[in-house]
């Protein structure tokens, strides 16, 4: 997902070239503009953390995008293209990685990677299942692609 910073800053494009030089195929890809309830079910496992309110009104503050990409051991490959979660300190240690280029810190990171297979089945169908949209009332925004 291409969080709410990096669609406002325009960074989508430069994402999706890296994304395609590192050989993954983007299968699916949706606009949505997450609202709140979207949003705290999506982040349900950090619910408890201090940071948890600062990252709903984060993560409902624009749309995102959202894609599917496929590659052999795509989890982790797709990890290590985006780097660690905090941009500042991928700046040190993985200075080419999407976080690095085009994040700022921990909040605003530019992307998410979903952290395992498990996680990758319910993220997608968290975006592209039809009945889990309309129970949780995305509203899908951005028809220009
Ligand atoms: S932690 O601290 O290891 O649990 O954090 P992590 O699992 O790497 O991050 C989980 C998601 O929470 C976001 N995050 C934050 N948001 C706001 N403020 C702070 N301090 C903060 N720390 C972490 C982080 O961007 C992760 O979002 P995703 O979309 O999963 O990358």
């Amino acid at each position: 997902m291409v969080k709410p910073d990096g669609v406002r800053a325009n960074h989508t494009d430069a994402i999706k070239e890296q994304i395609q030089a590192a050989s993954f195929a983007i299968i699916s890809q949706k606009w949505v503009h997450l609202n709140e309830s979207a949003a705290i079910a999506f982040y349900a496992e950090h619910s408890n953390r201090a940071f948890f309110p600062s990252l709903i009104d984060f993560m409902t503050s624009g749309p995102v995008l959202a894609m599917v990409l496929e590659k052999p051991n795509a989890v982790a490959e797709w990890r290590s293209l985006i780097g660690p979660t905090d941009s500042q300190e991928a700046r040190l240690d993985a200075p080419d990685s999407i976080r690095a280029r085009y994040g700022r810190d921990k909040q605003n990171n530019c992307v998410h990677g979903s952290d395992s297979q498990e996680a990758a089945a319910r993220e997608i169908s968290f975006f592209f299942d039809e009945y889990h949209q309309s129970e949780m009332k995305l509203d899908a925004k951005y028809d220009d692609e």
